[in-house]
């Protein structure tokens, strides 16, 4: 594969800024962002004062875990405007989050969050290995999502041609692909299996593609298959993280010369690591929630916002800024089946060590009897379909689960492209138990 690394010159100053820059830029904008909520946000103000603090409290960075969390629930709380920070005239743009029940959490965008937003995503894509003129083919949701418009503004503002092709319609995209011969794309992991699925079904050879980078996100994903789609494609594939609430994707990027954890882009947005019973804030290094303040978000600034994500943060590589490991899961995500707490990347890892299965899975939760049991819907690879390879793959499975996970689970291991499908984010986890 290329070295993509970048050139001397290709990078914002404040990426190789010493950490005594970084943080001094932090402390003087995280200063600005409360004093913005405090004087404009009514929640907030309430907020704040319920619990006895003010912005001018904010003496030195760490000073922050004085300030209250925000939480998924004061959105719909506020539901669908009341947690903004400037009139309703003065936001450009409304996006949701993609929460699957009920109504989604709004939120809102002044041309300045949209700007930096596009600034930081033209900065995430150029850490991924994109440069100015190159084609790129954005398969992310467009629409409510801020997967499509977040990437679309952004790879413009890098100076990319965009094919805004979105999630979908997946013969095409493959068309697309072969016809237009982008050098980026920028998809959900799991959909770019189902992209690299149909090359095979078209009988084309996907290494023989114009793609050099993929720019995976939106859900977890695991190393094992950033190397099966590395393989498959003969392509870079790296991280991108985000969420509607701080700002949507280029949060968080990986650098496609380390591919060892994603840079947080911390001149906008400040992590913290807490342990999620407690709330307390735990030291770099530690495994625990990701929090964040936004520094410079006008239409909906968020101060220690609840992301459920767990990771933890790592000081900078490539880039000055910290970076924050591959996510393991939500905490919402997080089974607890007998004691021992199973995430679905845990799954997906041992799946992928399978050579008779496929990276398509869905886990079902049952509770028979009242005993909660973990079914693991996996496919079987197309050339290990006969009866005898499907035993030895199921065999193979459990016995990997259960040595490296912890847990006894049934595997069901199915036809080529029976188990259910996503266009954006896979549907990980079927919860079927019947409460007692
Ligand atoms: O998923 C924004 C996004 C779009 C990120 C495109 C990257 C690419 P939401 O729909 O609000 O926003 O969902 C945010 O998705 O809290 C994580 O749980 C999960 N997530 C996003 N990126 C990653 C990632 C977008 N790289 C929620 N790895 C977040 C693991 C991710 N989980």
């Amino acid at each position: 594969m290329e070295d993509l690394s970048p050139k001397k010159g290709d990078l914002d100053p404040i990426e190789t800024a010493s950490r005594d820059e970084i943080a001094a830029l932090q402390f003087h904008r995280m200063k600005r962002s409360l004093k913005h909520a405090y004087e404009n946000s009514p929640f907030y103000r309430k907020r704040f004062i319920e619990h006895d603090v003010h912005p001018e409290e904010l003496k030195t960075l760490a000073d922050i875990s004085k300030f209250p969390f925000t939480y998924k629930n004061d959105l719909r709380d506020t539901y669908p405007f009341g947690m903004f920070a400037v009139p309703q005239s003065k936001l450009v743009r409304i996006h949701g989050s993609s929460g699957t029940t009920g109504k989604p959490t709004v939120v809102g965008y002044t041309q300045s969050d949209i700007d930096n937003w596009a600034n930081l995503i033209a900065r995430s894509i150029r850490a991924a290995g994109g440069r100015q003129g190159d084609i790129l083919h954005n398969a992310y949701g467009y629409g409510l999502f801020t997967g499509g418009l977040g990437a679309h503004y952004g790879a413009e503002k890098l100076g990319c041609t965009v094919v805004p092709i979105s999630g979908g319609m997946t013969e095409r995209q493959v068309t697309l692909i072969n016809d237009f011969k982008p050098r980026i794309i920028m998809v959900t992991p799991s959909y770019m299996l189902s992209i690299l699925d149909e090359f095979r079904r078209q009988g084309l050879d996907p290494r023989k593609s114009s793609l050099a980078v993929g720019i995976f996100g939106a859900e977890p994903w695991t190393n094992s298959m950033r190397a099966e789609i590395e393989e498959a494609f003969d392509m870079h594939a790296v991280d991108i993280y985000g969420l509607s609430e701080i700002m949507g994707p280029g949060v968080a990027q990986e650098c496609v010369e380390t591919k060892d954890g994603l840079h947080v882009w911390e001149d906008h947005f400040y992590p913290e690591i807490i342990d999620p019973v407690t709330g307390e804030v735990l030291p770099d290094g530690q495994m625990g929630e990701l929090v964040f303040t936004t520094l410079t978000k006008e239409g909906l600034p968020m101060v220690r916002y609840r992301t459920r994500d767990l990771t933890r943060l790592l000081p900078g590589t490539a880039r000055s800024m910290r970076r924050i490991e591959k996510i393991t899961g939500r905490s919402d995500d997080m089974i607890i089946l007998r004691g021992v707490n199973v995430f679905p990347t845990q799954i997906e890892e041992q799946i992928l060590k399978c050579k008779g299965l496929a990276p398509h899975f869905q886990i079902e939760l049952t509770n028979p009897g009242r005993m909660d049991n973990m079914t693991v819907h996996v496919e079987c690879a197309p050339d290990h379909a006969d009866a005898g390879a499907r035993a030895a793959a199921a065999k193979e499975l459990a016995h990997h689960i259960k040595s490296v996970v912890g847990v006894s689970t049934k595997i069901e291991v199915k036809d080529p492209g029976s188990v259910a499908r996503s266009e954006g984010k896979a549907k990980r986890v079927v919860d079927n138990r019947v409460k007692n």
